[in-house]
């Protein structure tokens, strides 16, 4: 049997961790031994769980790669706008990565990391956790197996619901774009994009066009009596979908891994008095949601015309009641229909004989975890990638799923391009002879 792969943590946050907790369940194929965050009280929860030495701590990428080569390999779960700056010296210092989506946040930047990979020959594997889920992958199987023929269409939707939406995407993180350096589509749905490509298997996209706007949160929809804190200065909280204290008060326990993450790093303890206090004060989900220097489309539209003619769509839609992704394939000779959130998928085939229209099998998969990946676990994609990585480090043949940094390249690429329409109202060409 091979010996575990060592990796670091790079940025441990709250996606580093999810990803690093694959060592709890299998030390036999990784182990956990050392960290790289600025954040002290980060690096120390590290190191509680994972039970590394003091000098495996380091207080940040840089600091690690100087180093040189500690371990076989890093998960790096820094912030968007950091994964390009911080895994070029790990990749020099020899480390293969499991790199954040998204893994560049422009073009530029993207094609400089794929060189340096190419360059020190070292493997990149990009979270996109979705081509994990067993939803996504059992369909990608049935697409190679040849069952529903030639893909005509693609139809995608992303609905994020209200509470994800506010906390991510408004007064969260994701929020503005020139904070972040992503757009809502790259940060919300590079998967989605990524899922479409990989699901055309090699017919690349040709032509996108796009629309969206911020139609809800814009400072101009600001209703009157709102302030500037739901739990300070607003007249119309009581009413409010998006009032702090309905949205992180009354339901202390969601998303509290964005809301509360500052807090817990100052070591206060998490009480309600501490988390009131802090909504009040300086937590940036405590603000007005059409007074947070939002920029971010709220919902956005995409269709792509790929090579041979067929057609893809994905509707992301931001403040929806219920937060699901579904799919609907349509191929010469059959379909794909399915809802991420229920785990189910139907596949319908032409079926020509008299008295018969067309044939249906109803697919129920069985998912640890949460389906929907409204908790985080991505239709159980998190960890199967994580598992993916490891075996691929240990020289297994790569799965149906892996994503190199070269098999990213096209989703990240269609959503640079459908954001270039979408700000420009232009139909973009795909400039395919690069990829
Ligand atoms: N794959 C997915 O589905 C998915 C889901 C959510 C978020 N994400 C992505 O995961 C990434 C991390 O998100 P998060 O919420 O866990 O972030 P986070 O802010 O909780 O964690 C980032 C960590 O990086 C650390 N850091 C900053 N500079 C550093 C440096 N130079 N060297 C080392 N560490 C450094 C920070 O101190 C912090 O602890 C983001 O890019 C986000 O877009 C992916």
């Amino acid at each position: 049997m091979s010996k575990p792969i060592k990796a670091i943590i790079v940025g441990a946050g709250h996606r580093a961790l999810i990803y690093a907790s694959y060592a709890l369940e299998r030390p036999d194929k990784l182990q956990i031994v050392g960290v790289a965050d600025p954040i002290e009280s980060r690096r120390k929860k590290a190191q509680e769980i994972h039970k590394f030495p003091d000098h495996m701590m380091f207080t940040s990428a840089e600091e690690l790669a100087s180093k040189g080569k500690l371990a076989d390999a890093v998960i790096n779960g820094t912030m968007d706008n950091q994964h390009v700056e911080t895994t070029l010296p790990l990749l020099e210092a020899g480390y293969d990565v499991l790199l954040e989506k998204p893994f560049a946040v422009n073009e530029e930047e993207m094609w400089e990391l794929y060189e340096a990979a190419k360059k020190y020959k070292r493997t990149i594997c990009i979270c996109h956790v979705l081509r994990f889920a067993p939803f996504y992958s059992e369909i990608k199987q049935r697409i190679l197996n040849n069952e529903i023929g030639d893909i005509i269409n693609i139809q995608l939707t992303e609905h994020v619901n209200y509470h994800h939406l506010a906390v991510s995407y408004i007064t969260g993180k994701w929020g503005n774009e020139e904070e972040c350096g992503t757009t809502m589509l790259m940060a919300k749905c590079c998967h989605d994009m990524d899922i479409m490509v990989w699901l055309m298997n090699h017919t690349r996209p040709k032509y996108v066009s796009s629309f969206g706007s911020d139609f809800q949160f814009d400072e101009s929809k600001k209703p009157q009596g709102a302030g500037t804190r739901c739990m300070v200065d607003c007249e119309i909280e009581e009413e409010c979908l998006y009032s702090a204290k309905k949205l992180y008060i009354d339901h202390p326990d969601r998303w509290s891994f964005y809301v509360w993450d500052e807090l817990e790093d100052s070591g206060a303890p998490l009480t309600i008095e501490n988390k009131i206090k802090s909504l009040k004060t300086d937590n940036r989900h405590g603000r007005c949601v059409w007074d947070c220097n939002h920029t971010v489309v709220d919902h956005q539209s995409v269709l792509v015309e790929f090579e041979d003619g067929s057609t893809g769509t994905l509707n992301m839609i931001g403040g929806s009641s219920k937060e699901d992704r579904t799919i609907h394939i349509i191929g010469t000779t059959g379909e794909i229909e399915g809802v991420l959130g229920e785990s189910k998928y139907v596949v319908r085939k032409i079926d020509p004989r008299p008295g018969h229209e067309y044939s249906e099998e109803e697919y129920t998969l069985d998912v640890d975890g949460d389906a929907s990946g409204v908790n985080g676990t991505h239709g159980g994609g998190d960890l199967r990638l994580v598992a993916d990585f490891v075996d691929l480090l240990s020289g297994e043949t790569p799965s149906v799923s892996t994503t190199s940094i070269e098999d990213s390249i096209m989703g990240h690429h269609l959503v640079f391009k459908a954001d270039e329409a979408r700000v420009n109202r232009q139909v973009v060409e795909i400039d395919t002879k690069d990829l």
